[in-house]
């Protein structure tokens, strides 16, 4: 019966978490998929979120059947966070936001959106992006290509080709973008080059599909959002797909969200009854428990603020690993620049390191990267980074 189905290998980003648990060295780096550690090595429990369930323990709940839409507390906050409370998109209500399964489940139902309304439209994505990316839209039925991005040789943004490409591409077709901590390389555009991008955008009709997955983690919660806001005071049409994996350290509650901000309240209503049509077919509804709990965070000024402090020591703590990453490298490989270390931003450091230096760094040292070199530099800590720094050194000289 079964014979003809197809082996999956595994995905070459969750795969590498399989490959260290499997490996008995004491001294092992988990350095792949996109997970904070503290320094400890431990994934963090933040007092944010421990405060408002301990909250939500005196009084608890039944477990209804949310909307399809999700928890609607939940989605305002989303659009203050992401929006501002200020925004027109917002005030005018001409903003659909759905609580969604993590940042995968919002991109995966936007990309359904897509096909279904937009069923010409390609689909581009920056070259390199996460791969998951290319799967979940290639998944929906549409065809992905990429735009030129990341410049090896300057370690920036090809800015030029990208405008170029943004040029040629026809009106309403899809462009995936990362407004904070790029990922794979952690090398983000400058709200200048936003501003000329998306005045490109607007230009093409182009269909922006705003991924956020690391809001807090590049500067702080506003500034991590300015191509977003730039976004809407063009009056764009357009995606935001988020997450709180990462900032909220929910990464098995798979809380997220898919906004889609229209032009006026009516094209939204009509997008919103989609949206949860999509829901309906997919997964029916989502989870109440963390909806509910980064509802009570969200919307507790004295919570909010809480969390605002956790995160900015995560992203503080991030920086202080580049920051020593860099010297030890430094001072050890002379005449090689590793300013990319510290310029680049978020989780991810792209290393610059060959798939046969990445496959010894597991081999010989039980450091795990993704085969594209890059790292979670959010798996280091002050017990770690020089056995790391050393091995580098070590696949580098040869
Ligand atoms: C990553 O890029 O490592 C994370 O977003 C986790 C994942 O699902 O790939």
């Amino acid at each position: 019966m079964f014979n003809h189905v197809d082996y999956y290998p595994g995905d070459p980003i969750l795969g590498l978490n399989d490959l260290y648990n499997k490996d008995t060295r004491a001294e092992k780096v988990n350095l792949g998929v996109g997970v904070y550690y503290d320094e400890d090595g431990n994934l963090p429990l933040l007092d944010s979120v421990l405060k408002a369930e301990a909250e939500r323990a005196k009084a608890p709940q039944a477990r209804p059947y949310l909307p399809m839409s999700g928890l609607a507390s939940y989605n305002t906050a989303v659009q203050r966070l992401l929006f501002g409370a200020d925004s027109a998109a917002v005030t005018e209500g001409r903003i659909a936001t759905i609580q969604s399964i993590g940042g995968s489940g919002a991109l995966r139902v936007g990309a359904e959106f897509v096909k279904q309304y937009f069923p010409q439209s390609k689909v581009y994505v920056s070259k390199p992006t996460w791969g998951n990316h290319i799967s979940i839209f290639e998944a929906a039925g549409l065809e992905v290509g990429e735009y030129p991005y990341y410049d090896a040789q300057t370690g920036g943004v090809k800015f030029d080709a990208l405008l170029e490409a943004f040029k040629g591409y026809n009106k309403h077709d899809v462009v995936l973008l990362h407004p904070c901590c790029h990922n794979p390389t952690g090398v983000d555009l400058t709200p200048a080059q936003w501003d000329v991008l998306l005045d490109v955008v607007k230009e093409r009709e182009l269909l922006a599909f705003m991924d956020i997955a690391y809001q807090g983690f590049g500067d702080d919660f506003e500034t991590d959002v300015y191509a977003i806001r730039k976004a809407e005071a063009l009056g764009l049409s357009y995606f935001v797909s988020s997450s709180f994996s990462k900032n909220l350290s929910f990464y098995g509650e798979r809380l997220g969200a898919l906004s889609v901000v229209s032009a006026t309240a009516e094209e939204k209503r009509l997008v919103f009854s989609q949206l949860q049509y999509i829901v309906r077919r997919l997964y029916s509804n989502p989870p109440c428990h963390p909806a509910t709990i980064a509802s009570d965070v969200l919307n507790s000024d004295e919570l909010f603020a809480l969390w605002t402090e956790e995160v900015a020591q995560m992203r503080v703590r991030i920086k202080e690993m580049r920051q020593r990453l860099f010297e030890v490298l430094t001072a050890k490989v002379p005449g090689r620049d590793f300013s990319y270390i510290t310029a680049q931003r978020g989780m991810f450091s792209f290393s610059g390191l060959s798939p046969e230096q990445v496959a010894r760094l597991a081999s010989e040292f039980g450091i795990y990267l993704v085969s594209n070199g890059r790292m979670c530099v959010a798996g280091l800590n002050t017990k770690n980074i020089d056995y790391v720094a050393n091995a580098f050194v070590a696949v580098l000289q040869d």
